[in-house]
């Protein structure tokens, strides 16, 4: 693929490929994988330029570029993602945290401010991102992450082995199956909510990630339903619950909640203006 091996000229035959290939980000795309290739800050690069790249390298980096350029996310390549200030291992059995999750986040973090020694369930941690982003960043009683797939709690601990993070407890549950007595001030969950159709119009790139982490039967609304009809069991009192929103589903998802005493809803939107956290208080 390369027929010059300094820093600049390996980096200008990537982008070239890359854009051929219609990656929209295919500038970034490339510097980051040889940031991560060379271990060195992506702002650091333009110093690089002149570096001749051993064989080796060459090798490492095609390989790199050609996944790439079959669309596998730059997030698997490298192994890891950020999300709030933190960083998250992440492979092909978790979704790749999304910077909309981070309103999410945001919304607990506003919730403790006004409370303290919350009681938290992260419903559907995947990577763990959201549980440990509140471990880091705010301070709560409990947290407790849950997921049915055994291999994603796995990397969820190890996230947060990572990030320096103790005082998660994560239970392998089917939604609430594994929680027992436990009741919580605050479920916090993105869930799958890509309906089948939507998926069939989804990015290639989204082929890579977990089918399970993306998609919920009953037309995107089965976990919505489950956590609007059986939160009440595991919330204390005045709990809240703060979902991720398909954007697609609003009005079928605010009715549901509105159904089973739900109040106060809010609803806030990303840097998209698109509805993307879904908030509520049961009353009981
Ligand atoms: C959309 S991902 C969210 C991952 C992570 N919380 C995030 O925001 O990046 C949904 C997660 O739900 C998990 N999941 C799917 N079905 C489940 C079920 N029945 N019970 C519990 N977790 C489930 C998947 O394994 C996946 O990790």
């Amino acid at each position: 693929m390369f027929n010059k091996y300094d820093v600049f000229s390996v980096l200008e035959t990537a982008k070239k490929l890359l854009k051929f290939k219609e990656l929209p980000d295919y500038k970034s795309d490339a510097e980051v994988l040889l940031s991560f290739l060379l271990q060195i800050k992506r702002s650091r690069l333009p110093f690089a330029y002149n570096q001749i790249l051993s064989l080796n390298q060459l090798c490492q980096f095609e390989k790199y570029i050609l996944r790439r350029a079959k669309r596998e996310p730059v997030a698997y390549i490298i192994g890891h993602a950020g999300f709030m200030e933190f960083k998250f291992k992440v492979d092909k059995n978790v979704l790749i945290p999304r910077p909309e999750t981070e309103f999410l986040v945001e919304t607990v973090l506003n919730l403790a401010k006004k409370e303290t020694n919350l009681k938290i369930l992260d419903l559907c941690t995947g990577s763990g991102c959201i549980g440990i982003s509140l471990a880091k960043m705010g301070t709560f009683k409990t947290i407790i992450a849950t997921d049915i797939n055994k291999c994603a709690l796995k990397l969820a601990k190890e996230n947060a082995k990572i990030n320096g993070v103790k005082s998660i407890k994560f239970i392998e549950s089917d939604i609430f199956a594994n929680l027992q007595q436990n009741k919580f001030d605050v479920i916090v969950s993105n869930p799958p909510y890509v309906t089948q159709k939507e998926y069939l119009t989804l990015e290639k790139d989204l082929m890579y990630e977990p089918k399970l982490a993306l998609i919920a039967k009953d037309d995107g609304l089965f976990f919505y339903t489950e956590i609007a009809e059986n939160a009440k069991k595991f919330l204390n009192n005045t709990g809240y619950v703060v979902l991720e929103l398909n954007p697609n589903k609003v009005p079928q998802i605010k009715q549901m909640f509105i159904d089973n005493n739900f109040k106060e809803i809010e609803i806030i939107k990303d840097y998209l203006s698109l509805p993307r956290v879904f908030k509520a208080k049961i009353f009981v």
